[in-house]
């Protein structure tokens, strides 16, 4: 059959894309990055393919950065192509798609990106003897040996991810629900974006199931089973309830299946009795269902760190869980009280509540003393809590002592709001640890436990590092000290965002 380009080659009449002129064209495909190769393109073709991609609501990026999704090339030398790429090394080249033009010329026919098919690929040829490809770094299984910051180049998939994990918790599917955790945990931790699930094939951790769902996001930019999920009416509602401050998956199982489905269910049923941290919870609901800023966190540390020094001038106070991991939000502020001398940390934070409490900001408390004994260590069995004296608080955040102001809703002119603030108060001798267990993520927690045990015949938790073959704890006074004794390369707060 004859077959007509659909696009005009530009050789006579060149159209330079001048920079300095904004473009109007509307991006419609915000997942899609176009880099166009210019090697024997040429120059003005480029220029015009570019602007008519362009004005077809396509994203062309003039330069090949790591966020370029699909490479285009006229040249379909695969050994050139693929030389000359690796030579611009973009960091998420196995994440590319390296197209010949056939993929664009069907792209800008429908208006739209097609999928990819593998006629359409340019293949990496295959090493020929004498000349291997430099190896692929391999991405350990362990998250605590991968480096993951708050950049996450694959939400896509993780946000997806989370929604299937958390299905699977409400349903106390534990094996399944860590499963894709763990999945979206080592998607976080890559520097470029899937884009063909070949890419995915060195990595540790993603099974048949993870697999199937990111087909499909890749296939059609969406996944049924979570679009199931979203409009489902278990799921709705066990995430609602588990939303309230004190109310976890077994509580929400048991409302559901009552046939309580609204908040109002709740509170207007006569049988449901509430405890005090539910009742709290329900109570600051709008202030603590909103997310706290690291402004709000950096003021609530000074107010804990003013009223730990009225009793204990020698005491300090230290930013630890998520803001200790760079983010700007979080959903409660956690704080680690310690004071150089060995015993008073156990009777500390009673004082503290109680300075909080005559400044009339403390909204709820719940502490729990010291149940930690350096005889009953090690412990072989991990337990969700450690023993350290420790107290969840509901606190009341004046926006006046806010830099910048309270993170509060539109139209609140309380000048107020009320904050979930934790606080732990380890032993001096134990504060490493402790650091190191409260600053996350839990899954970099959950995989530096398991590494000590598995790899290195040790327990971890947050008071000690035992060695089983040497029967004996290892000291630590900074956290750099527990990743040396682990032979881990130290990793900063920030790095632990697995
Ligand atoms: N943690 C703990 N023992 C507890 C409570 C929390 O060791 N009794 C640890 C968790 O494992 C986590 C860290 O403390 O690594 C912070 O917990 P949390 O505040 O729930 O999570 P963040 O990572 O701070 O997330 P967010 O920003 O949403 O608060
Ligand atoms: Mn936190
Ligand atoms: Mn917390």
């Amino acid at each position: 059959m004859f077959h007509t380009p659909i696009l005009p080659f530009a050789r006579k009449r060149s159209i330079p894309v001048d920079a300095s002129v904004p473009r109007h064209d509307v991006v419609k495909f915000m997942d899609v990055r176009l880099y166009l190769v210019e090697r024997k393109m040429g120059r003005s073709r480029r220029n015009f393919l570019t602007q008519l991609a362009r004005s077809k609501g396509f994203i062309v990026d003039d330069i090949l950065s790591d966020d370029v999704t699909h490479v285009v090339s006229e040249d379909s030398q695969a050994s050139s192509l693929w030389k000359w790429l690796k030579e611009c090394a973009p960091k998420n080249l196995p994440g590319v798609n390296v197209l010949d033009i056939s993929w664009f010329t069907d792209s800008m026919k429908e208006g739209r990106p097609v999928a990819v098919e593998t006629k359409h690929l340019i293949q990496e040829p295959l090493p020929t003897e004498g000349s291997p490809s430099p190896p692929v770094a391999t991405v350990s299984q362990y998250a605590c040996q991968r480096r993951t910051t708050l950049e996450n180049h694959n939400q896509k998939f993780t946000d997806a991810f989370e929604v299937l994990a958390e299905n699977y918790e409400f349903n106390n599917m534990d094996g399944q629900c860590l499963a894709f955790r763990r999945a979206a945990s080592v998607l976080k931790c890559l520097p470029w974006v899937v884009w063909c699930l070949g890419a995915t094939q060195d990595l540790p951790c993603l099974g048949q199931h993870t697999k199937e769902v990111m087909e499909e996001l890749l296939q059609c930019g969406r996944s049924f089973e979570v679009e199931e999920l979203l409009s489902d009416e278990r799921y709705q509602t066990f995430k609602l309830f588990t939303s309230v401050f004190g109310v976890g998956p077994k509580t929400a199982e048991k409302w559901f299946c009552r046939g309580l489905r609204s908040f109002n269910d709740i509170l207007t049923d006569p049988s449901i009795h509430l405890n005090r941290m539910q009742q709290s919870g329900f109570l600051h609901y709008g202030d603590i269902s909103r997310a706290v800023s690291k402004a709000e966190a950096v003021s609530l540390r000074s107010i804990i760190d003013e009223a730990v020094h009225a009793i204990a001038p020698a005491a300090a106070v230290a930013l630890t869980g998520g803001f200790c991991r760079g983010k700007e939000f979080g959903h409660d502020v956690d704080l680690i009280v310690t004071t150089p001398e060995l015993g008073m940390e156990e009777s500390l934070l009673p004082y503290v509540t109680d300075e909080l409490k005559k400044q009339g900001i403390l909204l709820y408390c719940d502490y729990q003393a010291s149940t930690f004994d350096m005889r009953k260590l090690p412990n072989h069995h991990f337990e969700a809590m450690d023993h350290f004296s420790k107290c969840f608080l509901i606190l009341r955040l004046e926006g006046s002592q806010v830099e910048g102001g309270l993170h509060c809703a539109e139209g609140d002119s309380r000048g107020w709001r009320a904050v979930r603030v934790d606080l732990v108060s380890p032993p001096m001798d134990r504060y490493a640890f402790a650091l190191l267990g409260w600053t996350g993520s839990r899954q970099f927690e959950r995989d530096l436990r398991k590494f000590a045990r598995k790899e290195r015949g040790m327990l971890l938790d947050n008071h000690a590092l035992y060695d089983k073959k040497k029967k004996q704890f290892l000291e630590a006074s900074t956290e750099k000290d527990i990743f040396a004794h682990l032979g881990l390369e130290y990793m900063e707060p920030w790095q632990r965002n697995a």
